[in-house]
């Protein structure tokens, strides 16, 4: 154990230990154990590329190589090819009734924009009965599971904060219906916050300012929680990724997990088209014949607001955060098995609170400290034959993201509500709507009742005696 603390001490980070002798047993050994999960040249390699290089012009060397990526477009588009998207649907649906493919969310994140005191997944965002978004994303994998005849296994990266409420919600709320030996929660790994200087801060006496490794942290935590050997013990080869904020996400969908598998990709993408240029999505590009996405703070702003010969958005393929893996692919880079396969670690400059090197307990007023996260989308470039489909936005993506503005509970409320009235109309009911689609009052169709427009129109059509739609409604 004094090994770690020689170890600290030789690589200039002997202060985690300035107040060692005054912690009582348990603490000791708490430290010594955060001390020696922190790979420690990994932060060194981290400080020096990172850290003493933040402020240099990057975005620009970046741009010169940049170009926007191609994707399959939507079969009701102009250039769409519906037969593509038939096909792919079968292969799809193949895969599912043969028990390949198990969903993925990340929902390690601290959600600290929405300004929400607990796991974001609790949250409750359905117009009607405040359904979480992780209640919705069960039902909607329940619902799959009906329609396939095969129960979909379902894994969740949770961090060490919110680990413990996450798992309680489930378990309060009896896993929504799923069996709970097919959910599967695991804890993402974590890095400790580096001052200017590169050294570890505490966040008091006995503990390291720890915080999760980003989302991209799923890949290592995937092989290191021995969730990737369980799936192929029970035979899955397909993941379905997918964040925690977004309640329209089709969890499980034929189509792209289709494309994903008759083009033998390692990792496939949906895009929808940038509402406007500073919309903050990541952008799907091309960088030297690879795809990659650029984040939308590394996308210069003379680029975002590029228009093509047809006056679109030049650089318009809106990352949405959704994503088709194959497992091997996962196992490789997760593995860490090949040096020039590792994921860059990004650096977010922070407020944290921390203790001074005389005891002070220091909170900060203006950012003081880096966090290094890795991001899931920076293993595009690495996987084989990666696809990229177009999917319509309206039913796919409307992330709680903000307390207020865009992304927040209410316009995702409201584009729920739209995307019910859609269905309804589709189905020949006649329902007032404003100009955006809005309908005047709040109902809600649980994913249970129908996950689609056309199984809506089914079901709907199937009912012998019709409710009548009016303010609070349910579906079930
Ligand atoms: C993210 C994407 C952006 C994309 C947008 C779509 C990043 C950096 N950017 O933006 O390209 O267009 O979503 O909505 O991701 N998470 C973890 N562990 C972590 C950090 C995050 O599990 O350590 C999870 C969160 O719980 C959440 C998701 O990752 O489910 C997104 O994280 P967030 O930091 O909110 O990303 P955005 O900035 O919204």
């Amino acid at each position: 154990m004094t090994d770690i603390k020689e170890l600290y001490e030789k690589k200039g980070q002997g202060h985690v230990f300035a107040f060692f002798d005054e912690l009582n047993e348990e603490e000791q050994k708490s430290l010594l154990k955060q001390a020696a999960d922190i790979d420690l040249d990994e932060v060194a390699g981290l400080v020096s590329s990172l850290v003493k290089n933040s402020g240099g012009s990057k975005n620009e060397t970046i741009a010169d190589e940049l170009a926007p990526a191609d994707y399959i477009p939507l079969p009701d588009s102009e250039t769409g090819v519906a037969d593509l998207w038939e096909k792919a649907r079968a292969e799809g649906e193949k895969a599912l009734r043969s028990g390949r493919v198990a969903a993925f969310t990340v929902a390690g994140g601290q959600g600290t924009r929405l300004g929400y005191d607990g796991p974001k997944g609790t949250y409750g965002v359905s117009p009607v009965l405040k359904s979480s978004l992780f209640q919705i994303f069960a039902e909607k994998i329940l619902a799959a599971s009906r329609i396939y005849g095969k129960a979909i296994h379902w894994y969740l990266m949770t961090s060490i904060i919110n680990n413990e409420e996450t798992v309680k919600f489930f378990e309060e709320n009896e896993y929504f219906g799923l069996h709970k030996e097919r959910v599967h929660f695991f804890t993402q790994g974590l890095m400790p916050a580096v001052d200017d200087d590169g050294k570890i801060l505490l966040a008091d006496k006995a503990n390291i300012a720890l915080s999760p490794d980003g989302h991209g942290g799923a890949l290592r935590a995937l092989v290191r929680s021995g969730s990737i050997r369980q799936m192929e013990a029970d035979g899955i080869d397909t993941i379905s990724y997918f964040q925690v904020d977004n309640p329209l996400v089709r969890c499980i969908d034929p189509e792209f997990i289709g494309f994903h598998l008759l083009r033998d990709s390692e990792l496939s993408s949906k895009t929808v088209p940038k509402a406007y240029p500073e919309e903050k999505v990541g952008v799907f590009c091309e960088q030297n014949g690879k795809a990659v996405v650029v984040e939308y703070s590394d996308l210069p702003e003379r680029l975002a607001s590029e228009l093509d010969e047809n006056g679109e958005i030049k650089f318009r393929a809106g990352s949405i955060a959704i994503h088709v893996f194959a497992r091997d692919f996962i196992k490789k880079l997760g593995a860490g098995q090949s040096e020039d396969a590792q994921l860059p670690f990004h650096l977010a400059n922070k407020k944290v609170a921390h203790i001074t090197p005389d005891g002070e307990v220091h909170e900060p007023t203006e950012p003081n400290a880096y966090k290094f996260e890795m991001f899931v989308f920076d293993s595009l470039p690495f996987a084989q034959n990666p696809v990229i489909i177009e999917t319509a936005r309206a039913d796919d993506f409307s992330p709680v993201k903000n307390a207020e503005g865009v992304d927040s509970p209410k316009t995702s409320r409201e584009d729920q509500l739209r995307q019910f009235a859609r269905w309804v109309k589709a189905a020949g009911v006649e329902i007032e709507t404003d100009d955006t689609g809005l309908p005047p009052f709040t109902f809600e169709i649980s994913p249970l009742f129908a996950d689609t427009e056309e199984r809506f129109v089914e079901k709907w059509n199937a009912l012998t005696e019709k409710p009548e739609l009016t303010e609070g409604l349910v579906l079930v």
